[in-house]
């Protein structure tokens, strides 16, 4: 099996670390593994499958000879490094926001788009941890029944906030102040993710607007959003309610879920059966469940689906992404 020159870049992030996990469990074809961060961990030895490797700083020409690079540093380290790395010979999978609504680069969910991928840009951006728990249920709705229009309610944990929002939930439990979020995520749920723009939406919620139609290729499909913060340390849950064009059984809805690949259905609320953040902590998949009707308006549909917010909402979605790129011979 051809074997590959990777690159983690942002290794000692919540990110990072496990893009290196997920890695390892993937049994990735690594021919030679390269780690940066920020100067301040250039030196520090990082674990990888049982061997220890030592974290560089980026520098110019540091992507010489790699062929795969996983980024997870932040937007402004992937606006400078994606395209360095990109001009040396990479493809590069980021998982920041700053190439998402670029229109060359590829905004990918692997069960959904993969062929969205253009050699002539290697950027591929993966998508924001709510859009992609949200967007693959859709897609097999839309291909059965067609969107008409979606309304998200988001209940993210504080992992998404990186490790500033794990210690922020730690420290106002232990009954101090908060020091990131603006009230103490220990005592309420804060419906404000990242900022507010001048229509009073917050940027999280149009990103899950604007990510939704480019993933399903539904640039003028109707969608709204409402995204807060939970006192969950991690894995997101989504509110979803969706129109659809044709009128639709519950029993077709359900099959339409579980047939479709990385969704499992728990959805047997008699004996207290649906998705909660316990039971998609730590792996790679979408749980969907609370399937019912809406009853506000036709053909409408409401379901909730958790996963984990760092293992599909990023790392694993990423590493999902350069497997099937290298299957279909992209890489
Ligand atoms: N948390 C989530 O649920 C989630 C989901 C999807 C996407 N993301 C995205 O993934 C990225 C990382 O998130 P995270 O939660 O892993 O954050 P994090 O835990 O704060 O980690 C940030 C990482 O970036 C590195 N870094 C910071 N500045 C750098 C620089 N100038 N040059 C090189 N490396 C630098 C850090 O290195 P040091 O340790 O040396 O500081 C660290 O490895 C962000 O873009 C975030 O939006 C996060």
């Amino acid at each position: 099996m051809k074997t590959y020159n990777v690159a983690v870049v942002g290794a000692t992030g919540l990110v990072g670390s496990t893009f290196l996990k997920v890695l390892a469990e993937y049994n990735f074809p690594i021919k030679n593994l390269t780690l940066f961060a920020s100067e301040r961990s250039a030196g520090k030895e990082v674990m990888y499958d049982g061997k220890p490797y030592i974290v560089k700083a980026l520098k110019e020409g540091c992507f010489e000879g790699i062929e795969i690079a996983l980024f997870s540093a932040g937007g402004s380290v992937s606006e400078k490094w994606a395209p360095e790395a990109e001009k040396s010979g990479a493809v590069v999978i980021d998982n920041s926001s700053a190439w998402r609504m670029n229109p060359e680069c590829a905004l990918i969910v692997p069960e959904i788009n993969v062929n969205d991928f253009d050699t002539a840009r290697k950027i591929v951006a993966n998508p924001n941890c709510s859009t992609i728990q949200s967007v693959l249920p859709l897609k097999p709705l839309n291909d059965i029944f067609g969107l008409k229009r979606v309304v998200y309610t988001t209940y993210q944990a504080v992992s998404g906030s990186g490790q500033k929002g794990r210690d922020d939930l730690q420290r106002t439990l232990n009954g101090e102040e908060p020091a990131f979020y603006p009230y103490n995520i220990s005592k309420t749920c804060i419906p404000h993710i990242d900022v507010f723009t001048d229509n009073g939406y917050t940027k999280e919620e149009i990103t899950m607007v604007n990510e939704t139609r480019k993933i399903l290729h539904l640039p003028n499909l109707p969608v709204s959003a409402t995204c807060v913060r939970v006192p969950v340390a991690n894995a997101h849950a989504v509110s979803v309610m969706v129109e659809l064009e044709k009128p639709f059984t519950l029993e077709e809805v359900r099959n339409a879920f579980s047939s479709y690949p990385g969704i499992m259905v728990m959805d047997d609320v008699k004996n207290n059966v649906y998705p909660v953040s316990t039971v998609a902590n730590g792996n790679d998949t979408v749980y969907v469940g609370r399937i019912r009707k809406d009853l506000s308006c036709e053909n409408g549909l409401l379901f909730y689906a958790v996963s984990d917010n760092i293992r599909k909402g990023a790392a694993a979605n990423a590493v999902q992404i350069a497997k099937k790129l290298i299957e279909e011979n992209k890489i």
